[in-house]
């Protein structure tokens, strides 16, 4: 969470700054700030404002700060509640150092109080105040020794840039568990968290490994480990450009990456066929047991994966949600295969689950969409997703391509140990090429949602039932539902209804209804029929023309037929991302970046 970069070269800095911050904003919005060296140098100018970006902008507009380094953050509130003297950048006692800073400082209460001894106050109730006067009370007349030993006293996951007027010409950013790249221009270079940031400047990037350094100068960039060894990387360049980040005429992010899904689902099967001798295929004989550990989204997708995996690769899986795995003792072995799925391969939870269970001997097998992010180089294997930046803060897109991996993976494992054929497999391929014309099929049914989102948006609660494979998918379509439009709602295996949310049936409460014609419609039209006996408003999504879920639906939204079931919990994923999407539209609500989430969640 939170949003860093920097600059240092021949341009004015804040529109740089500013630029970067925004497509940053996904990581938080609560506030944001910038701090410039004024032209000469001697100061180090500071703005902040409560709010997103756009608050900032406004602000600024018409002041005259003509410097050109400066570090700029967007934020995620952690340590107090966003006001002016919460928002980062935060700046030592003398004025002389600013910090940005992405990440939790453990220690931090210990330090504040060793400052305060010293005579330092604070203004703020953050983890970063600590650090920017850590450096000044540190300082060796050597900006980065300094840095390196704070950081040799600062516990925790974070990413920091640094400026000061004591060396006025560089800037210097320290990866320590949270994300921090570095891009390269000609006589400019940058730091931020991610690099949507600045691929505007640039499309050669350094990606920074923990406890690494950079020290950037307008004309060169150093990169030193914890010990202040100087180590060489190799930049690498990224061949997305800047559209890809943008929102091409949708009204949002969101929208634009619903109806991107066609095409990501066909780069993820082009991705996943193009790396078939990926070495994860040549460990399962050694496999008696696979973990699924991923946090929100993703683990809804883990779990559809769990019934694949256990087809085909016929593996007991074991399902978890990262941020309880990690503090469970699970018994894990060399025969163990963490499977860590993340879009953006930096969610803290996710990671640490994993580098702990690698630790204790297990495998780790990583599906991530994000390009180079920690938990893929944290992995023993990866498996793309090639959905190019999500940047609305609900998961779409890089949902449905989870899903493809997965069911990929379990069939190639399945080919690889016997339990499916070659012809089948290469079957299976044939069907998948399919999706994306069934997707488009999905896609037309927007305007009908959108009518029934009218009818229902003040609907206070929502349920959402499916059963088998799709039972996750009504706990996805209900989290992508209350978190873009703050309605509160459920989703439960049907079946499993009975059992207690049966009591919240009335005549009030909208039943969002997974029944496509599989192996398991006659239960789910039981389980339908137990919803309409109490009066609830039965909300379908089918590809069934029969007359008895006709006459119980109240609203019906069509899906095409598939020619294999494996397919349905793609196919159903849509219509759920655009019913929760328009219903937040209506409510007005800020749909791409909802209260008190962030895309990248950094923080245990
Ligand atoms: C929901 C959503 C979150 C993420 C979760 C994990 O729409 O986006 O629930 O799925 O924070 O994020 P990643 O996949 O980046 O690890």
């Amino acid at each position: 969470m939170c949003g860093i970069v920097g600059y240092i070269g021949h341009r004015k800095a804040v529109p740089v700054l500013l630029h970067g911050l925004q497509r940053l904003e996904y990581r938080g919005y609560d506030s944001a700030g910038i701090a410039v060296l004024d032209e000469n140098k001697k100061q180090i100018i500071i703005e902040k404002q409560v709010g997103k970006v756009k608050d900032l902008q406004e602000y600024l507009w018409g002041k005259d700060i003509n410097g050109s380094i400066g570090i700029a953050h967007t934020r995620w509130a952690t340590h107090g509640p966003p006001s002016i003297e919460n928002a980062h950048p935060h700046i030592s006692k003398s004025g002389t150092i600013a910090v940005v800073h992405n990440g939790i400082i453990e220690n931090y209460a210990s330090l504040k109080e060793m400052l305060i001894n010293k005579g330092y106050t604070f203004k703020s109730q953050t983890d970063t105040e600590v650090i920017a006067h850590l450096i000044e009370d540190l300082y060796d007349g050597n900006l980065l020794n300094t840095v390196l030993k704070v950081a040799k006293q600062l516990e925790g996951a974070y990413a920091i840039g640094v400026i000061s007027t004591l060396e006025p010409d560089k800037i210097i950013g320290l990866r320590k568990g949270s994300p921090l790249i570095v891009g390269l221009g000609e006589g400019e270079n940058f730091i931020a968290s991610d690099i949507p940031a600045i691929l505007e400047y640039t499309k050669k990037f350094i990606t920074l490994d923990d406890e690494e350094i950079a020290v950037l100068t307008k004309d060169k960039v150093e990169i030193y480990d914890i010990n202040g060894d100087k180590k060489e990387k190799k930049p690498f360049t990224v061949n997305w450009d800047i559209a890809a980040a943008e929102k091409g005429g949708y009204k949002h992010f969101m929208l634009k990456e619903i109806y991107e899904q066609p095409r990501t689902i066909t780069d993820t099967l082009a991705g996943f066929f193009s790396n078939l001798d990926n070495p994860v295929f040549r460990q399962l004989d050694k496999i008696q047991n696979i973990v699924i550990i991923a946090c929100g989204t993703s683990y809804h997708a883990g779990l559809v994966g769990k019934f694949w995996i256990e087809k085909y690769v016929k593996i007991p899986v074991i399902v978890d949600y990262a941020s309880e795995f990690r503090y469970r003792d699970f018994p894990v072995s060399d025969k163990t295969l963490i499977i860590a799925i993340s879009q953006s391969g930096e969610t803290a939870d996710t990671r640490f689950a994993a580098i702990d269970a690698r630790r204790k001997g297990a495998k780790v097998l990583s599906i991530v969409n994000v390009v180079g992010s920690s938990l893929s180089r944290e992995s023993d294997y990866v498996l793309y997703t090639y959905c190019g930046p999500e940047i609305g803060v609900a998961a779409t897109k890089t949902f449905t391509a989870q899903l493809i991996t997965l069911l990929l993976f379990a069939l190639k494992s399945g080919l690889e140990s016997g339990n499916i054929t070659a012809s089948e497999f290469e079957e299976y391929h044939k069907k998948l090429n399919h999706l994306p014309v069934l997707i488009n099929e999905v896609l037309k049914e927007d305007k009908i949602i959108e009518e029934i989102s009218y009818k229902y948006h003040n609907a206070k609660d929502f349920l959402f039932l499916g059963r088998g494979l799709n039972y996750p998918i009504a706990f996805e379509g209900a989290l992508k539902l209350k978190e873009i439009s703050y309605i509160h709602a459920e989703g439960y295996p049907a079946g499993e209804m009975k059992h207690g949310p049966i009591a919240l049936i009335d005549e009030n409460l909208p039943v969002v209804c997974l029944a496509p014609k599989d192996s398991l419609y006659e239960k789910m039209i039981s389980n339908i029929q137990e919803v309409k006996a109490r009066k609830g408003i039965v909300i379908t999504l089918t590809d069934s023309e029969d007359k008895e879920i006709k006459e119980l639906s109240n609203e019906a939204i069509k899906i095409p037929s598939v020619s294999d079931e494996n397919l349905y919990p793609i196919v159903l994923s849509v219509p759920l991302q655009l019913l929760a999407y328009h219903i937040a539209v209506i409510l007005g609500k800020d749909v791409d970046q909802p209260r008190n989430l962030a895309k990248t969640v950094t923080v245990e």
